[in-house]
């Protein structure tokens, strides 16, 4: 690049380093002295204190991390929970049979005694938070290796946490900030009774299903109730038919006031993973070269997913939840490395880069600490790229191939076997197995994956390094003159792992000597050859260089906060509880193009396809449609019913279902997605173009009001009007 390019582009991103307000994920407590005036000054009518409080009570006793991945809100007095659609599927999903298709057809509790019951849903609840930074880095020394001073932090982190949850039923987790600059210790309590009390139909829940997913404008109902129980003295406890509807300290008022361009709002979640001080290195080995694979080998499986599943709707049931599963992080990185090229991304940080070698060489000290730090990750990023793609076809190609898969799930008892375990180990191995048997087969369709195993296996060849090439490749030039669909007869005629049968056979009377042999089945010995190089060979190089990496960036970091004294830093997305805040808007996705800030109920209509499965419209909906027969719930200006609507707040995966909140602290709506055009905001956030995209309120409730008729439910909330 020429010089005066680069500095031209520098000079854009300095601009950009005085940190506009939308960008930033903020730690709760830090708020009052980082963010406080300017969320005022954006028109905030709250305090940080009410935000987060140590002392009473306050908006984040109302915010949970519900099940694995997502974010719920606390909307009564009664232990009531919104969350996504998309974050409470698997439990509606498990509750569904053909007799209750919840799925299909929605589910509403109309009492308490209906609601139910979730094994395994958890939803955790933030006590409190501090920094431990100082007691988790005591005695690290600057000389220690990686290893020594990992070791000593994980000594003292035990200790933090013992002193921290002593005589509490509480859980404590202590994270790194900064890449271990800092440290944060984490204080939990963790409910187990949650229960199902609400779910919209998919049709209205996943509206616009994977077409539209990550797209504005978009209407999708994505929201689902829960409420957590407690027990009598309101502690949380294992699933009882004498648990009680759990009491929160707080809980969300909800707003029918609606919103307008401009408006101030923020979003209160556990965002789970962002990158943005990464050097170009790194964004480009993303962006560019792994991404690109990625994509690649999903767009082979979906689009024969797709068409196997326009041809047979049992095959459409079947492959749906997989294809969504692969469908939504294809689309993810292919927005995220569109985002990054139209931003320059790469370009830009080299730039910093430039700007920050000067600075560095401009001083004898930082030079002696930080001059290597820029070559350095140029070696590390350039040295591993070969092992992170060698792992991305093992993943995403090799293991993209079902039989394969499930060849590799026996491991542990074909190992056992070939160990000579006795007959009691096998069996327990062997039960274990069989119950996933019954599920794997009830959604596999062998024509799907034989096409998948031809597809996949000729990019894979085409694509991979030969250092890590399994041997298999060899067996096909050699047996099979390199034909990829002959090796594929073979070895769907050979391998017993596409013969539900013949599995639960063995399983059934487990006996090693049958089960030795398979070591020998075409498929699992595909698996066992990939794993094999994997575990040989890209494994260890992976986890040496990341561990080299994430030393240099903690470096890189507190270099770049020395570097830049005036800049308010936010740490990446680490699961923990956040805060984003910014301004409802639109925005200009391309040229000739402009998004309104906001979607209604017109466009569900318009959008109506009956033949399309994602476009499909109930009668119900259609009806108060036609009457217009929104009650308290259309908007107060124009009459209509606002189904979702965008602002500038920075999220990610995790924000699903955090709730979103006007000046007041007022509950307008429930985070669901992001804009297509903002999904590189994992790595570079860019004002111009980022969105997330939120349920509007006032949607959900007229849902669960006027077209579910479980106004009880609405009733339990504070509702402003
Ligand atoms: N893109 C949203 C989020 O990661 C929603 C995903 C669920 N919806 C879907 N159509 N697959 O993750
Ligand atoms: N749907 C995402 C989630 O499940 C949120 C979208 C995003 O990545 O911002 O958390």
């Amino acid at each position: 690049m020429k010089r005066s390019l680069a500095l031209f582009i520098a000079f854009l991103l300095v601009g950009n380093l005085s940190l506009k307000a939308d960008e930033g994920m903020w730690l709760p407590n830090l708020l009052e002295k980082l963010n406080e005036k300017e969320m005022q000054d954006m028109g905030m009518r709250i305090s940080a204190e009410d935000i987060y409080s140590i002392n009473n009570s306050s908006l984040k006793d109302a915010i949970v991390r519900f099940g694995g991945g997502c974010t719920g809100e606390i909307v009564s007095d009664q232990g009531l929970l919104i969350t996504n659609h998309h974050c409470g599927f698997g439990s509606i999903q498990k509750h569904s049979t053909v007799d209750h298709d919840y799925l299909t057809d929605g589910f509403w509790a109309m009492s308490k005694k209906e609601e139910l019951a979730n094994p395994g849903l958890i939803a955790t609840f933030l006590v409190r938070m501090n920094d431990v930074t100082t007691q988790a880095l005591e005695g690290v020394e600057a000389g220690m290796t990686q290893k020594e001073r990992q070791d000593k932090i994980n000594e003292n982190i035990k200790t933090i946490k013992e002193e921290a949850t002593k005589d509490t039923h509480y859980h404590a987790i202590v994270k790194p900030f900064y890449y271990g600059n800092q440290y944060y210790l984490f204080v939990t309590e963790t409910f187990k009774d949650v229960r199902l009390v609400g779910a919209p139909p998919s049709n209205i829940g996943k509206f616009g299903g994977d077409t539209d997913n990550w797209m504005w404008p978009r209407h999708t109902g994505d929201f689902s109730i829960f409420r957590i129980y407690a027990d009598k003295d309101n502690q949380p406890a294992e699933y009882s038919e004498d648990n009680v509807p759990y009491k929160p300290k707080h809980h969300i008022p909800i707003s029918l006031k609606g919103i307008k361009e401009g408006d101030f709002t923020f979003v209160f979640g556990f965002p789970g993973r962002t990158k943005e001080y990464l050097p170009s290195y790194a964004v480009e080995n993303i962006a560019v070269e792994r991404n690109p694979i990625k994509i690649n080998l999903r767009d082979k499986r979906l689009s024969i997913f797709k068409r196997y599943q326009e041809q047979d709707p049992a095959v459409r049931i079947q492959y749906a939840s997989k294809a969504a599963r692969v469908a939504n992080y294809w689309k993810k990185m292919i927005g995220e490395s569109k985002g990054i090229k139209r931003l320059h991304g790469v370009d830009k940080k080299k730039a910093f880069e430039t700007e920050f070698v000067e600075w560095v060489n401009s001083k004898p000290e930082a030079k002696k600490e930080y001059g290597q730090l820029i070559p350095e990750f140029e070696t590390y990023y350039t040295k591993m790229l070969p092992y992170e793609q060698a792992f991305d076809y093992f993943i995403e190609a090799g293991l993209g191939i079902e039989i394969v898969k499930n060849a590799g799930s026996w491991k542990s008892l074909i190992n056992a076997a070939k160990k000579k375990a006795d007959k009691k180990k096998l069996e327990k191995i062997a039960n274990s197995l069989k119950g996933r048997v019954d599920s794997y087969f009830k959604d596999y369709y062998q024509p799907i994956d034989e096409e998948v195993f031809v597809s996949l296996l000729t990019e894979y060849k085409k694509g991979i390094d030969p250092r890590f090439k399994p041997e298999f490749f060899n067996l096909i030039d050699k047996k099979f003159k390199g034909n990829v669909k002959e090796y594929a007869n073979y070895v769907f005629e050979k391998s017993i792992f596409n013969d539900k049968d013949e599995m639960i056979k063995i399983l059934d009377n487990p006996k090693a000597s049958k089960i030795k042999k398979l070591a020998k089945d075409p498929a699992y010995m595909m698996y066992k050859q990939m794993i094999n190089i994997y575990i040989g060979d890209i494994q260890p190089s992976l986890v040496s260089y990341s561990n080299t990496l994430d030393s240099l960036q903690r470096v890189y970091v507190k270099a770049m906060m020395e570097m830049q004294p005036e800049k308010r830093f936010y740490p990446d997305a680490n699961s923990t509880l956040r805060i984003a805040y910014g301004k409802v808007g639109g925005f200009k996705p391309k040229n000739g193009t402009e998004y309104r800030y906001y979607t209604t109920l017109e466009g569900i209509m318009e959008k109506e396809n009956p033949d399309i499965y994602d476009y499909v419209v109930e009668d119900q909906l259609k009806k108060l449609y036609n009457k217009k027969d929104y009650g308290r719930y259309a908007d107060k200006e124009d009459g209509k019913i606002h189904v979702a609507f965008i602002a500038d707040n920075h999220t990610t995966g995790g924000n699903s279902g955090s709730p979103v909140l006007d000046a007041d602290g007022n509950l307008i709506g429930v985070n669901f997605d992001r804009c297509w055009e903002s999904t590189m905001s994992d790595l570079m956030f860019d004002p111009n173009f980022c969105r997330n995209i939120t349920l509007d309120i006032r949607y959900c409730l007229f849902v669960i009001d006027k077209f579910a008729g479980a106004k009880h439910i609405v009733d339990e909330m504070t509702i402003i009007e």
